[in-house]
């Protein structure tokens, strides 16, 4: 595939973010053939699944080969040995997508040119369909790359468009990192159903499936959060007993306040190392 026909959608990294965007696009409607991998050592799952779809593999950037998207989805690590390498790839026609976690515009940029380009972060869920995902497009993105851009990450739910690269910072501390605090607190509920007398086990099961059962409420539910919380409580009982604690001058909030302004910093900080 060549400049003349359509350009492909090349994946670079196919691991379990690149793996999972890769599962819903090969999933969709979208044709196999209009796909290509670049990933040394892809999972036999996802070699049998190109295979059956009519996409193709390569180890490394092929000669000659243009990407119409190029969707860049390794590690950060990875990302100063990774750019030069496919490099070969970017057109004047390609817009350049990366959801490398503090892997600046102005990083890829210096590797790939002044090109179209999106920074996107999408967070774990995305495995099974239900991430969200903000995503910042640099001002040589046309809309038509935006709208393609916007169709390849939403197989994985819902995309943010942002305002400022900067705010990338912001979502990662809310929601790229977010799945980790709803399972700590999964895991907060358990030992405290422990320390009342339950088994730990049963506990566990209590927990779990009421942080996920109320997730899947809220989803289904057009009422937001508060209002949520407010049909559960009622007056002088014991959630609002709960919550006079949870929600106290020193309760949640501030701690959630301070843990994602740490999240925040920590983001920036590697965005300045990059
Ligand atoms: N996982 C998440 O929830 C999440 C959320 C938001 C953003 N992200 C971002 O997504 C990116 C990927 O994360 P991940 O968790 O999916 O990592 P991962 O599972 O390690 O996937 C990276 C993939 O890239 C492959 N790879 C290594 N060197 C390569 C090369 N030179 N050319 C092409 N492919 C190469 C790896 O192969 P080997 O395994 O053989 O090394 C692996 O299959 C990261 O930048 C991360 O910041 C991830």
């Amino acid at each position: 595939m060549t400049e003349g026909a359509a350009l492909p959608v090349v994946l670079v990294g196919a691991g379990n973010m690149g793996g999972a965007m890769l599962s819903g696009w090969l999933d969709g409607d979208r044709d196999g053939s209009s796909i290509v991998v670049i990933d040394p050592s892809p999972s036999a799952a996802i070699t049998a699944k190109l295979a059956e779809k009519g996409a193709s593999s390569y180890p490394s950037a092929p000669e000659g080969m243009v990407a119409g998207i190029l969707f860049l989805a390794v590690k950060p690590q990875m990302m100063e040995t990774v750019l030069p390498a496919i490099a070969r790839l970017v057109g004047p026609q390609t817009a350049v997508v990366s959801v490398a976690a503090g892997t600046t515009l102005a990083v890829l940029s210096r590797h790939l040119g002044d090109v179209a380009m999106v920074r996107a972060m999408p967070n774990t869920p995305a495995m099974i369909g239900r991430g969200i995902t903000g995503a910042y497009a640099n001002a040589a993105v046309t809309e038509a790359q935006r709208r393609q851009v916007n169709d390849l990450l939403a197989v994985s739910g819902p995309v943010e468009w942002l305002a400022s690269e900067a705010d990338i910072d912001a979502v990662t501390a809310v929601s790229g990192s977010g799945p980790a605090y709803v399972f700590h607190l999964v895991e907060c509920m358990a030992e405290a159903g422990r320390k009342l007398g339950l088994p730990a086990d049963l506990a566990m099961r209590l927990a779990r499936e009421t942080v996920s059962g109320a997730g899947e409420l809220m989803r289904r539910s057009s009422d937001d959060a508060a209002q949520l919380r407010k049909n559960v409580t009622s007056p002088g009982g014991t959630t609002a007993a709960a919550l006079a604690v949870l929600m106290a001058d020193n309760g949640l909030q501030p701690l959630f306040d301070a843990a994602l302004e740490a999240a925040r910093t920590r983001a920036q900080e590697l965005g300045q190392r990059s």
